[in-house]
């Protein structure tokens, strides 16, 4: 579909949405969501461009993001490098992370033609949303969250005020697009909740501009580090070995899935609190190929561990092959990821302006 008309039907939509959110659902618990039609979901989501996601990132959000742009029609996700500054970052080196992000992001099948993928900062309404969202933002309820809670503690680094206002700016991302439905990790259910008190908020306040989003979880158990199955995979993982980046080779991942720790008894059977790490291969398995762990124990309880190890490792090479091909592929191009954000630029700077006009307005502004 062309670019102006895809904008136009995206605009006609959110338009809509404002018009039919009913103003019951603003003062009514939080418990008591409002029902979306499909045709007015509004999916919304954002990822930091931190380097080459890992298998968790990829079977815990990316692989949902996928999904569901064969359920719904109108989707944005973001690349959310405004986020990403909150931390102290090389200039070169976030410039570089968020091209391999949109590179990871289209290789895992995010699709341009239906879903509209954008830079954070090439809309400057996210900012100027986060800066009067800040403004009905108490000191007192933002303290009480758990990533500033969490990283602040860190002695060695002073906390900047970007960090400590991170979840307000995520807020503003979510209602510039008054969006509906958020697919993000069990971790950011916190910043959902401030995201919704600040759309009831700003709505009783100043009148009816925001829909109320609520989570769409993802079904995957959290991917559990290879090494030390008892925390996440993640970025920060000291042991590389525990992580399976998306760009690892066939070889690296045969060897880290055959290194990966489990326990001293050779049998498959998934239960997390004893057996954390069989249980973390499990997962992994149900994860990459949609079957349940119930199935997977019942279909190879004759294996032995290393044998089961050798099978997963064929199945996660399959999974991630064609992926780190194409981002290798893709990495070779920068103009066209860069064509393709520009095409993202202009679909959510024309919704983010519809918004912010209603915003300015109702605030006060002339
Ligand atoms: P992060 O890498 O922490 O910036 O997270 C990016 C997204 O991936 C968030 O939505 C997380 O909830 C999700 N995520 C991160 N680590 C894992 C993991 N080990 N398993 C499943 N999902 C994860
Ligand atoms: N805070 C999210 C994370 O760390 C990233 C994010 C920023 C986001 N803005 C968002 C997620 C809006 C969902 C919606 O993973």
């Amino acid at each position: 579909m062309a670019l102006r008309q895809r904008t136009a039907l995206l605009l006609r939509r959110t338009r809509l949405c404002a018009e039919t959110a009913g103003y019951r659902r603003m003062t009514t618990k939080r418990r008591h969501r409002e029902v979306v039609p499909d045709e007015e979901v509004q999916v919304f989501s954002g990822i930091q461009p931190t380097g080459i996601p890992h298998l968790g990132n990829y079977l815990g959000v990316i692989k949902m993001w996928v999904r569901l742009q064969e359920q719904y029609h109108n989707i944005m996700y973001s690349v959310v490098d405004l986020h990403a500054i909150t931390v102290r970052q090389d200039p070169s080196e976030l410039r570089e992370n968020i091209f391999k992000m949109v590179a990871c992001l289209l290789a895992c099948g995010i699709d341009p033609e239906k879903s509209v993928l954008f830079l954070q900062s090439q809309v400057r309404q996210h900012t100027e949303l986060c800066w009067i969202l800040g403004c009905i933002t108490t000191n007192a309820r933002l303290g009480l969250l758990p990533q500033w809670k969490e990283k602040s503690k860190d002695n060695t680094k002073t906390p900047s005020v970007g960090l400590y206002t991170y979840p307000v700016l995520q807020a503003a991302d979510i209602l510039l697009y008054k969006s509906t439905h958020i697919p993000i990790g069990e971790d950011q259910k916190q910043h959902l909740a401030l995201c919704e008190d600040l759309a009831i908020s700003f709505n009783n306040k100043f009148g009816k501009v925001f829909r109320v989003p609520q989570i769409l979880y993802s079904e995957t158990a959290r991917i559990k580090s290879l090494r030390h199955p008892e925390y996440k995979m993640s970025k920060s993982d000291k042991s590389p070995k525990g992580r399976i980046d998306l760009t690892d080779s066939n070889e690296d991942i045969s060897a880290k899935i055959k290194m990966a720790v489990t326990d001293f008894t050779s049998q498959i059977s998934y239960d997390r609190a004893n057996r954390p790490g069989v249980t973390n291969l499990i997962d992994i398995h149900a994860a990459c190929t949609g079957e349940t762990p119930e199935k997977i124990c019942e279909t190879y309880s004759s294996l032995t561990t290393a044998e089961y190890k050798a099978l997963l490792a064929d199945i996660v090479i399959s999974e991630i092959q064609p992926i780190r091909e194409r981002i290798l592929w893709l990495l070779s191009d920068k103009s066209h990821l860069q064509s393709v954000l520009n095409q993202g630029q202009e679909v959510a700077s024309v919704i983010a302006e519809d918004t912010m006009k209603d915003v300015r307005r109702l605030v006060g502004f002339i």
